[in-house]
């Protein structure tokens, strides 16, 4: 990929693909495929944006924040963009940098181990009361309420308001589409807990949690005053339907392959890196949105200036692997370099001891797991 030279190159051919039809959010990885198939850069003419689709271009364009821009937002409407501007996911260096670091500060990994007992108790009583039921819903029963009262927990948010971020995750998701009816349905939500967020104040937080030691820095005078809540939503916005859909999906794919399954009961320490399978085949962010101001050439195909841009996480290699490596096949499902994930290793640290007593999961007819939720 080259950037930046604008003579001699051809132009983007255009599509009628509707990325944000609820079919294709449901399942959009034949669109992917259309995608990279066609070209470097494909124009998606109904929603103004050019989308680029090939494992190396997608690299290129997530690694190169100069010329694909995060500051001008990362989702497809304004409302949200603007809603977002400074967060670390709506930011570029060196603004970005002072925020993730202020993040990452409360993520150290000295830090975050001594939380993987705690998280893997938390999942060894949620499983073990789940197992004694025989049947429930992986979604809301498992995935959804272990990442609400774990992430709640670590980032110290309680009660009514923690229990509306759990079931409201996906709207931050629909949140970031494009005008349509899914996103004007999320946006008002979205609004109403960020500006909730916003009024959060210290006393709102459990002592000792990553919360209450932001506020704690505010007053040391280590992190600018106003804008704690900010890094607080750092925490909690990317973190809730992320994690719901990563655990849902990898259950799910897992069973569908018994076998794969029946080999991580007996190697548990497998089981982290079948996490990162589980997200490379059904990555919960499968597009984001880039600016490009000044123009660039993506594969000798053109991006005019003043451009939104769209990288697709396609599924480049399509056979899952889940436990028959240390290592899965490349994927950008966590982003890529300085901006890529910040979240808690704990959470990849998986719950081995739960999946010992965990029988074999079975689809029933309800499934796919995100038809119930
Ligand atoms: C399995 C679950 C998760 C997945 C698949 C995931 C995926 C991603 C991806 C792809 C990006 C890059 C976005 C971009 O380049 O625009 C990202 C960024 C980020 N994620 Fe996650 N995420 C997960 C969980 C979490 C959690 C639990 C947290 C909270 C601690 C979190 C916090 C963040 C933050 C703050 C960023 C922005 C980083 C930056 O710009 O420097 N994520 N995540």
């Amino acid at each position: 990929m080259g950037t930046g030279a604008l003579g001699g190159l051809t132009s983007p051919p255009g599509s009628d693909l509707d990325l944000w039809s609820r079919e294709v959010l449901l399942d959009p990885w034949e669109e992917f495929r259309t995608i990279r198939d066609t070209a470097p850069v494909v124009y998606l003419e109904r929603y103004d944006v050019h989308a680029v689709g090939r494992y190396r271009d997608v690299r290129g364009v997530l690694r190169d924040w100069q010329t694909f821009t995060s500051a001008d937002g990362v989702a497809f409407n304004d409302l949200m963009n603007e809603a977002e501007m400074g967060t670390a996911p709506g930011s570029d260096p060196p603004e970005h940098d002072a925020v993730r670091s202020a993040m990452l500060e409360r993520l150290r990994l000295t830090e975050v181990r001594g939380l993987v007992d705690l998280v893997q108790q938390r999942a060894d009583e949620m499983v073990a009361e789940l197992v004694e039921r025989g049947s429930f819903d992986l979604v809301t029963d498992l995935a959804q309420r272990f990442v609400t009262q774990v992430v709640g927990e670590l980032i110290g948010l309680s009660g009514d308001r923690l229990a509306r971020f759990g079931p409201a995750g996906p709207t931050f998701f629909d949140s970031t589409g494009p005008e349509g009816d899914i996103t004007y349905d999320a946006v008002p939500v979205a609004l109403e807990l960020l500006q909730d967020i916003g009024r959060i104040t210290k006393d709102d937080m459990t002592p000792g949690s990553m919360g209450w030691s932001l506020f704690e820095a505010e007053e040391r005078g280590e992190i600018p005053p106003d804008s704690t809540t900010m890094l607080i939503w750092n925490y909690i916005g990317p973190a809730f339907d992320t994690t719901i859909n990563g655990i849902g999906s990898t259950v799910w794919a897992l069973a569908r392959d018994p076998g794969q399954w029946k080999i991580l009961k007996g190697e548990p320490e497998l089981i982290p890196s079948a996490f990162n399978e589980g997200l490379r085949m059904e990555t919960p962010i499968s597009i984001w949105a880039r600016g490009c101001r000044n123009g660039a050439d993506i594969d000798g195909v053109t991006i005019p200036p003043g451009s939104r841009l769209l990288s697709c996480c396609s599924r480049w290699a399509w056979k899952s692997r889940f436990a028959s490596s240390h290592r899965c096949a490349p994927s950008h499902s966590r982003g890529r370099r300085s901006r890529s994930c910040s979240r808690s290793p704990s959470v990849m640290a998986s719950t081995p001891a739960s999946v010992r007593v965990w029988p074999a999961p079975r689809p029933t007819p309800s499934w796919p797991p995100w038809s119930t939720g």
